[in-house]
């Protein structure tokens, strides 16, 4: 199968690349010069574990290519998909769609023979519909379907989320579209990934209601690990506990500082904002987002009670800034209002982040970036750790210890144990584990 992929972001980039390694011909198109330039010279745009390698072999292989412009790989392909951006509308918290419907309107004009056009961006509720009237506005002739196609993976194991996904959802009632869509997605069915066939709104709304779905999940284990801290109990213990259960299942109840990342916060936002348009309030979902706003202002105050409220002119160090590990993405990253909430109370700030720091300085201009997780603690009175890169799960506590000022560790991601830094010697706080 012949395929253009319009925008050369997370989805954009690795489902192109992914298509490719399928053996399909893909060709990536992305307005951003620079971009593509650097691309051709097999330089990636992102940090995504495995991605650089995959790009390269399939761009060797022949499989793989990019172009500033739509027209030819359009005119070829069997399908087009949108995977532009669709970020928060400043303002109102819609979704902005002024990308998609511009690629819709560009693609229109490129179309040669029968096409399906996929969305892959995440788009409110009847954007499906809105692509297919402006491609017909543009071009009443052209022979297209317009199916929607959501995608599931998480950055930072984005590849291992495509090749491996749960579940694969095409949305269009269209037999010809399905055909196709079938076909590129065939070489999955080896993983035994079902394919689900809906309607497309059906589609559309699925993605959101997942999304939503999963930041509700995280949201509520936070609420649960704030009571355990106050009656006794260990949030960890009681997210497998649940999740042994197999109707809530183990997955997304590891409690945190608040989720972050460029697609639960605008998400979340986003189908908030559909729902009121259809007088169908969604006050879960309503309540998720505030709670989880609240969560992540809170942290700065929960690094000053550790230090017995006086913060003023101490010196905090901070390990992790990226939203997640394996990421350098620093979108709504829960160390942004944690780091401007110390600040705020007269903290001084030292930070390190193995990938993201480049991405941070954007954020956070104000704080002292370090070369490592030892330098950061130098002289510091306490230590926040705020994300889980595997290299901060072995530090040497002793090491650790002899480097800071004061011994007091709050650990927003519970990857140590308690029992383990107390016998160290550390003042300990981590979350929901009141035991
Ligand atoms: C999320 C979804 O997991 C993907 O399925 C979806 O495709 C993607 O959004 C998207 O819409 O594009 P992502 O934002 O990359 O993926 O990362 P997640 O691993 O879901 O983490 C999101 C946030 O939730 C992070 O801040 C993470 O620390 C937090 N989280 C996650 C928790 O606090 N606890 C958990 O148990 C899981």
């Amino acid at each position: 199968m012949k395929i253009a992929m319009i925008g050369t972001g997370y989805v954009g980039l690795v489902s192109g690349a992914c298509f490719a390694d399928f053996g399909h011909q893909v060709t990536c198109v992305d307005k951003d010069e620079a971009k593509i330039d650097a691309l051709r010279r097999g330089e990636i745009p992102i940090f995504e574990p495995g991605l650089d390698a995959l790009v390269a072999s399939n761009v060797k292989a022949g499989r793989l290519d990019f172009a500033t412009e739509l027209t030819t790989a359009v005119g070829e392909a069997d399908a087009v998909f949108i995977a532009v951006g669709t970020p928060s509308r400043r303002g109102d918290g819609h979704a902005d769609l002024s990308y998609v419907h511009a690629a819709a309107r560009e693609i229109a004009g490129a179309l040669k023979g029968f096409t399906v056009v996929v969305t892959k961006s995440t788009v409110p509720v009847g954007t499906g519909d809105e692509v297919e009237l402006l491609i017909r506005e543009a071009n009443p002739s052209a022979d297209v379907v317009v199916a929607s196609n959501p995608e599931f993976l998480r950055e930072g194991a984005a590849i291992r989320d495509f090749k491996f996904p749960d579940r694969i959802v095409v949305g269009t009632d269209d037999e010809r579209g399905r055909k196709v869509l079938g076909e590129i997605y065939r070489p999955l069915s080896l993983n035994a990934a079902p394919l689900m066939y809906t309607a497309r709104r059906t589609a559309e709304l699925i993605k959101y209601a997942a999304n939503a779905f999963l930041a509700t999940k995280i949201t509520f284990i936070n609420e649960i690990a704030d009571l355990a801290e106050k009656v006794g109990a260990d949030v960890q213990e009681v997210a497998r506990g649940i999740g042994m259960d197999n109707r809530i299942g183990p997955k997304f109840l590891h409690a945190g500082p608040g989720f972050g990342g460029s697609c639960f916060p605008k998400d979340t936002r986003a189908l908030v904002k559909i729902a009121l348009d259809h007088d169908v309030p969604l006050r879960i979902v309503e309540a998720v987002l505030a709670v989880n706003d609240n969560r992540k202002r809170a942290m700065a105050r929960k690094v000053s009670h550790a230090l017995g409220g006086h913060i003023r002119g101490k010196t905090v160090a901070v390990l992790g800034l990226t939203f997640k590990p394996d990421t350098d993405d620093m979108r709504e990253a829960p160390s942004i209002p944690l780091v401007t909430g110390l600040l705020d109370m007269g903290a001084k700030v030292r930070a390190f982040d193995p990938v993201g720091m480049e991405q941070a300085r954007a954020e956070l201009p104000d704080i002292t970036y370090c070369d490592d997780a030892y330098a950061c603690v130098e002289g510091a009175d306490a230590l926040v750790i705020v994300t889980e890169w595997v290299q901060f799960r072995a530090l040497d506590l002793g090491r650790l210890k002899a480097a800071m000022k004061q011994p007091v560790v709050i650990d927003l991601r519970n990857i140590y144990r308690p029992e383990q830094m107390a016998a160290h010697g550390f003042v300990y706080e981590s979350v929901g584990r009141g035991t």
